[in-house]
């Protein structure tokens, strides 16, 4: 149609709360403490690729390898050993299928993509049925919801998760909303590390939730994005996905090598399914291929091949386990010092002990939204939410952080609760 211009009236979007603030952040000058973004930061507050990776990364370039198209789902052999470290004795080859993506987001969105093209066909050629609804955590990670909406899903609905009274799990809420939400609903769950409260069930608590799913017809998406991050251990922080596995429980899992790698940008994840037999793994997976030709025709090969080697040559994957400690071990230290200094070096009103035990890199302070905005002000960058990536912090911005909650927490909190 002649001066039919299809971008006049296209809405302008508010930018991403993260992204924007970190650079906000970044931008600041003087002082601060900048623990917008979840990623790792060293003693001195700076990037920490991971000595491991350097090794990996200059084997993949001594190699020089041919830049020859990787094959749809991505380097079978990575998939494999990013399988077999999720799942570990209840990886089953037989009833499993993963492939490569692009980090945990992009194994979200194809696994978001089939599932919603996959019900509405369904619906289609059955002429009934609805699309299910979408549960999040409230509150999860800020682009769940974008995730699943871009899908296809609308609206996303919030389950119980975080009881911010008692700054901790609501096992009786989120078991009562797993069982209140109709059958074949889309529970979308953080394997471990819980982004962004840092508050994870107990194993006690994931048997009970394992019970309660096992009650419904739900479709359940595992998140993984922290796996070594929660414990430092990678057996232990793979105890939900095993457990649901072991408990005959059929799921989707997203799975992240951003952060226990460190390659960020690099864009390394894999989604992978359980599920009943090899005839429906044949399935599926023919529909992932469909989807990913579709979207980008296959993956990058350079952090896949890193990946590869670090989780597979034995000498290396011991050292990656001593780099995972030696990270979680830093995030612990820094949340017990910015206890310390609440607690002893400012004598701050109302209690800190959640920081301590919160895990991963996140901690949900436990701030009213203006007392962020003040921390915001003072060159204390954390979310409105209150989260702070602690895994950003030094000995120093420690100080700061909790220097400048104690400073909104005088200001703002009603005299009778000083
Ligand atoms: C975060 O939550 O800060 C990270 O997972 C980075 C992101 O993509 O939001």
């Amino acid at each position: 149609m002649p001066g039919y211009d299809f971008f006049a009236g296209v809405p302008q979007l508010p930018p991403d709360n993260i992204f924007f603030l970190a650079s906000k952040a970044q931008k600041a000058q003087g002082k601060k403490a900048n623990l917008i973004i979840g990623a790792y930061r060293d003693e001195c507050g700076l990037p920490y690729p991971l000595p491991v990776v350097r090794k990996a990364e200059d084997r993949v370039v001594a190699a020089k390898l041919d830049h020859e198209y990787l094959p749809i789902l991505g380097h079978a052999g990575f998939v494999e050993a990013a399988m077999k470290m999720l799942y570990g004795d209840t990886y089953n080859a037989d009833k499993m299928i993963g492939m490569q993506t692009l980090s945990g987001t992009g194994a979200l969105s194809i696994g978001a993509q089939y599932l919603y093209q996959t019900i509405s066909k369904r619906i289609q050629r059955e002429g009934t049925g609805t699309v299910p609804t979408v549960y999040v955590s409230d509150p999860t990670w800020i682009n769940h919801g974008n995730i699943f909406v871009t899908a296809g899903f609308a609206p996303v609905k919030t389950y119980r998760y975080y009881d911010a009274t008692r700054i901790s799990f609501d096992l009786e809420g989120m078991v009562a909303d797993v069982r209140g939400a109709p059958e074949g609903s889309i529970f979308v769950l953080h394997q471990c590390a819980h982004n962004p409260t840092g508050v994870d069930p107990t194993e006690e608590e994931w048997g009970v939730l394992a019970d309660t799913f096992a009650e419904k017809r739900h479709i359940i998406f595992f998140d993984s994005a922290y796996q070594g991050y929660a414990s430092g251990n990678l057996d232990r922080d793979a105890f939900a996905a095993r457990l649901f596995v072991s408990r005959g429980l059929y799921f989707l899992c997203a799975q992240s090598f951003a952060k226990n790698l460190g390659l960020y940008n690099e864009r390394v994840g894999v989604l992978s399914a359980f599920m009943a037999t090899p005839e429906e793994r044949d399935a599926v997976k023919s529909q992932w291929e469909m989807l990913v030709r579709a979207f980008y025709s296959n993956p990058p090969a350079f952090g896949a091949r890193v990946a590869h080697i670090v989780l597979t040559d034995p000498e290396l994957r011991a050292q990656w386990q001593q780099e995972l400690d030696h990270m979680s071990g830093r995030i612990k230290k820094m949340r017990a010092l910015v206890r310390k200094h609440l607690e002893e070096t400012y004598k701050t009103p109302g209690t800190w002990s959640h920081i301590t035990k919160q895990i991963g890199m996140f901690s949900f302070l436990g701030l009213s939204k203006e007392e962020c905005a003040y921390c915001q002000e003072h060159n204390v960058f954390i979310t409105l939410t209150g989260r702070a990536n602690m895994a950003g912090l030094t000995e120093e911005t420690a100080e700061l952080l909790a220097k400048t909650i104690d400073g909104a927490v005088r200001k703002y909190r009603a005299a009778d609760k000083l």
